[in-house]
């Protein structure tokens, strides 16, 4: 990985942390400084990483290497958030090496299957297929046998509280190769993904947290597949099996706004812009074909970003700064 990915990594970040100004876990000036701290500290690391890589957390911290990873408090810590991401097509496995904190003192522990803030959750509640509740696994819940998670798709974060001084925990972070990833949020501003969904009857998104242009080809849905069709399509209404393209300014796919639907096979390409901090490429699938959509797609420049197209469907996020 080169350097530059991690700067845009650690900007998505920042971005997030600044877009959820008012966020629980972000209250104080501090943090925002923690993240410039972590961007510059992750650019001095990658150029030396060999071997089984060891370095300690920080209260908010983002990981995207295999390693072992330490947190000891050096006062309290009360509202720390650690965003673990991989590659689209892995899965994130987190084991505790050791737990010291003080679970009836008011300490925690928690693993979240995605990524939340203010709320607002990657996957949506109903793209994923735990219950929210499955989602959180709580060290101190008394259930603390399980001390590997494996999460669903290639996000993943932990939640910590520790009062006192010196207690903290080990963790140990490997990737398992998913072969059909569902819900993803890309690494990369720059990309190219094949979604398949092979009958199943579930819904997939894949996010982009950047303005991007997005080039869509090879879309097969199944039922349209031999048929040639004559007529127009105007609404998707009544199919059960299309592609959204959602955008906005939320992390949560379920809150944002549709810029297009699909619901016919199309060899294509077809391209869009969408000027929004995040973009969605959104699967809807009744479990009744394989359906599957290759796209590609690359941040927008500043520049294409300050002429917004009138009378274009992005016109929304241009003007929802
Ligand atoms: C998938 O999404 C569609 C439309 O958003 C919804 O009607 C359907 O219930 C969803 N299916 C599953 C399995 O969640």
């Amino acid at each position: 990985m080169s350097p530059g990915f991690k700067v845009q990594l650690h900007l998505a970040l920042l971005w997030m942390v600044i877009l959820q100004g008012r966020g629980r876990y972000i209250e104080q000036n501090e943090i925002i400084d923690d993240v410039f701290g972590m961007l510059n500290s992750e650019l001095k690391r990658e150029l030396s990483e060999d071997y089984i890589y060891r370095r300690s957390l920080k209260c908010i911290d983002m990981l995207s290497l295999d390693g072992q990873f330490t947190f000891t408090a050096d006062r309290p810590q009360l509202n720390c958030a650690t965003f673990f991401i991989s590659s689209p097509d892995e899965i994130i496995t987190i084991e505790y090496n050791y737990v010291n904190i003080d679970c009836q003192g008011g300490d925690f522990l928690k693993v979240f299957d995605g990524w939340i803030l203010r709320g607002e959750k990657f996957p949506s509640t109903i793209d994923h297929l735990l219950p929210l509740a499955e989602r959180y696994i709580d060290f101190c819940d008394g259930s603390g046998t399980k001390t590997v998670f494996r999460s669903s798709q290639n996000v993943a974060m932990l939640f910590f509280r520790i009062h006192m001084p010196g207690n903290g925990f080990s963790l140990t972070v490997t990737k398992l190769i998913n072969p059909f990833p569902c819900n993803v949020i890309s690494q990369t501003p720059d990309g190219r993904f094949t979604m398949v969904i092979p009958h199943q009857k579930r819904n997939c998104s894949f996010s982009i947290i950047y303005p991007v242009e997005i080039k869509l080809s090879d879309l097969s849905l199944g039922h349209f597949n031999n048929l040639h069709l004559k007529i127009p399509i105007t609404s998707c209404s009544g199919a059960t099996d299309f592609i959204e393209l959602l955008g906005g300014n939320k992390l949560d796919p379920s809150r944002m706004y549709p810029v297009a639907d699909i619901c016919y096979s199309f060899s294509g390409p077809a391209q869009m812009k969408v000027g929004c901090d995040n973009t969605v490429v959104r699967m809807v699938s009744s479990g009744k074909y394989i359906n599957r959509l290759t796209f590609e797609y690359r941040q927008l420049s500043p520049r294409e970003l300050e002429k917004p197209n009138r009378n274009s469907v992005e016109d929304f996020c241009y003007t929802d700064d």
